[in-house]
């Protein structure tokens, strides 16, 4: 890698977000310079160590000046969509950046599936031109992120209730750090052993929702009613600007498939590309106990 002051830099796309955040800090604890593109650099809160620049990605601004001597660049579709993560790709290919860390998903599966399915689509379409730009990559496709728990947060503080149409869908809940480690290591690995590789990255055990809830209630010391909702109810909940009712309604309909057959498997990539475990659901309840007081 080239250096920045000594350092690799690397761009972090989404740095406000849930990976992006704790990405930035690990990176930066790593000894990385990071350049963290957010809207609004003013409440983005990101550490001073960051070069914290402002950038809407689905706008008219300068990408080659955000990627200029750069490394390596984490790629986050939550930043700005499809089309905007095309751009920032183009873009880092002609600022000569050597590498880039996708945030893909598990949706993916190399198979014909991945064209039926509107999640693996959008991602598997990604991956393609990641793969096509000639870039150094590794894939992170984790599943089933711990944050989509956060949807509870404004009933939990409202009502002490959850509703959800299939309390016991199964999952494998991932903590947003270990995404953002298992991205670090590959951003900034010398040994090229993560080069090419796609991870499947969930969390450390299966549990339900009903059990995910059951750990928020312990982590807050809030009692938590669980209470069963039609299908039809759980997609208008979901649906709004970035999901139509008819896809939500579909993802309702495969969690519902998960009550009786398990998705997938428990991965060991957190541990395999990081040397640590991956952190429970119950610690990641403890880390943002806060959000649902
Ligand atoms: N949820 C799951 O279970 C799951 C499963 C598999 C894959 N995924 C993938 O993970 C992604 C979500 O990652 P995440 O949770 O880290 O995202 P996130 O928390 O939603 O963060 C996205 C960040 O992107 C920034 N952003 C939004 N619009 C932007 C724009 N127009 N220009 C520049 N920046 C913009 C925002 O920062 P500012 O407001 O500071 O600009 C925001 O903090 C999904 O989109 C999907 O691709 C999710």
């Amino acid at each position: 890698m080239t250096s920045h002051e000594g350092r690799s830099l690397i761009v972090v796309t989404g740095a406000t977000g849930n990976i992006g955040r704790s990405l930035v800090g690990r990176l930066l604890a790593d000894g990385a310079a990071v350049r963290a593109l957010t809207r609004d650099p003013a409440r983005a809160g990101l550490p001073a160590g960051a070069e914290t620049v402002g950038a809407d990605l689905t706008g008219a601004d300068d990408l080659a000046s955000l990627l200029a001597g750069a490394d390596a660049l984490f790629l986050n579709l939550a930043a700005g969509g499809e089309q905007a993560a095309t751009a920032v790709l183009d873009a880092a290919v002609r600022a000569g950046v050597r590498r880039v860390v996708l945030n893909s998903s598990m949706a993916v599966t190399d198979t014909p599936a991945d064209d039926t399915h509107f999640i693996a689509r959008l991602h598997a379409g990604l991956e393609r031109a990641v793969r096509d730009s000639g870039l150094e990559w590794t894939f992170v496709r984790g599943g089933n992120y711990a944050t989509n728990a956060l949807a509870w947060a404004p009933s939990i503080r409202e009502s002490g209730v959850v509703r959800e149409a299939h309390p016991g869908a199964q999952g494998v809940p991932v903590h947003e750090a270990d995404l953002a480690d298992v991205a670090a290591v590959a951003l900034l690995d010398r040994s090229g052993a993560h080069l090419g590789k796609a991870y499947v990255v969930t969390g450390p055990e299966r549990m339900t929702l009903a059990r995910q809830v059951a750990e928020i209630a312990a982590a807050t010391g809030r009692e938590i009613r669980v209470e069963q909702i039609s299908e039809e109810e759980a997609a208008e909940a979901m649906s709004g600007r970035y999901l139509t009712r008819e896809a939500a309604l579909e993802l309702v309909r495969m969690f519902g498939r998960t009550v009786d057959a398990p998705p997938f498997p428990v991965s060991d990539a957190v541990e395999r590309v990081t040397g640590r475990p991956g952190r429970t659901f119950a610690r990641w309840a403890r880390d943002h106990a806060a959000d649902f007081s």
